[in-house]
Formats: structure tokens, sequence, C-alpha cells
């Protein structure tokens, strides 16, 4: 095996990460979010089919687009947050996988011909990578606020007019604080959700 990474790293990523509803005022600068963009693209799909698609909310002018389709709940930690992205799924995904995966260019085929596949294929793989995100957020020293409580509809409408991309959830992004943040929450000790065959 490999060195573990240290546990200052572990915490950071994982031990002491929590999900942020408030922000400090620290800025995230574009630098960061191609830096959190190349540490992100490293994480694993099949295939290689890398169907994430992001859209960085950062203006005020970008953030009023999505305002009008989030839960009440979801309002001040999205307005406020230094940043918020949108984490979609690419539904053609398949076109690209001649470029992405050179040794099987036929794979396409394993997608682009069976809406389902593909729609599974897409949703999977995206919702890992918006993992693969929040991971490469912590690890650069980033916190997190994820959220699904949109619309995600009319997220779609407003930003993938064409049909091509879909939402699949929100993570804001920046220098959070403890105001309002409830205590952790259990998590199921080992025995209960896993085995060891
Ligand atoms: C995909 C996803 C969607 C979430 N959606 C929301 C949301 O819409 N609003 C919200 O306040 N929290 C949301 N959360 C935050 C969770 O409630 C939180 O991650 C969980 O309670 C664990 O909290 P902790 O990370 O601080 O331990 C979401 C988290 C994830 C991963």
């Amino acid at each position: 095996m490999r060195k573990p990474i240290n546990d200052h790293a572990l915490d950071q990523i994982f031990r002491d990460a929590r999900s942020y509803n408030v922000w400090s005022d620290e800025e995230v600068p574009d630098e960061t979010l191609t830096q959190l963009y190349d540490l992100l693209k490293w994480g694993p799909t099949s295939a290689n089919c890398f169907p994430m698609r992001l859209v960085f909310l950062k203006s005020q002018k970008a953030k009023a687009r999505i305002k009008p389709h989030l839960i009440e709940g979801n309002v001040n930690k999205v307005m406020t947050s230094p940043v918020t992205v949108i984490i979609a799924y690419d539904m053609k995904f398949y076109d690209r996988i001649p470029e992405l995966f050179p040794h099987n260019p036929g794979a396409r085929d394993w997608f682009a011909h069976d809406e389902k596949v593909a729609f599974d294929t897409a949703f999977r793989n995206g919702t890992l990578q918006g993992a693969y995100l929040m991971i490469a957020a912590r690890a650069l020293g980033l916190d997190c606020g994820p959220m699904s409580g949109f619309d995600n509809a009319g997220v779609d409408k407003e930003f993938f007019p064409d049909g091509q991309f879909k939402s699949n959830f929100l993570c804001a992004l920046g220098v959070g604080t403890d105001e309002l943040l409830f205590g952790r929450s259990p998590r199921p000790a080992f025995d209960t959700v896993a085995e060891i065959l």
C-alpha cells in the first residue's frame, strides 16, 4: 500500500469538513477555480466518459439568475456565497468518447443507442464528479455548501436552454463560518451499513 495522507489532510477533507450555510467575506479567486478543476478532473469515470459540466456563479448578476429557482432555505446561502457552482451533466457525453477514450473510440456506441444506459451513465458519473469536486475543494482549503433544494427544470431552462445539459446539484464554495451550523450529525457504524464477506 502507498503511504496514507497525513491526519491534517484527513481532518480537513473528511473528519472536520462540514456543510456550511454562512460565508466569510474571503473571496475565491478564479485561479482557485481552475486549480479545483485541475484536481477533480483526475477522478475516475466509466470509460472516461466525463459527463460533468460546471457553471460557476460568481457575480451578483449570475447569482440573481438562479435565485428564483432556489427553495427559500437556500437563497441566502447562494446569494452571499463567494461562488456557487451548478454541477450538471451532459446528456450527449458519448459524442466525446472517441476523444476521451482513444483506446476504444467505439465505446461511444455502448451509450449512444440506449437512452436509459446513457442517462444512468451520465447521472452516475456526473454525481461522482460532483463528489470529486467537494473533495478537491476541501483539499484546497475551501469549504462547501452542497444543495439539492432547487427547481432543476427551472435552472435547466435558465442556464441550459437547448436541453443537452441537466443540473444535478449546487455547491456553494468559500470560507464557511460557524453561524447557523448545527452540531455534527451522527454517521452509522460500520456494522450497520457494511459487511465483509
Ligand atoms: C447532494 C446534497 C444536497 C444537499 N442539499 C441541501 C439543501 O438543499 N439545503 C441544505 O441546507 N443542505 C443541503 N445539504 C447538506 C446536508 O444536509 C449535509 O451535508 C448533511 O446534513 C451532513 O452535514 P455535514 O456535512 O455538516 O456533516 C445537501 C448535501 C448534499 C451532499
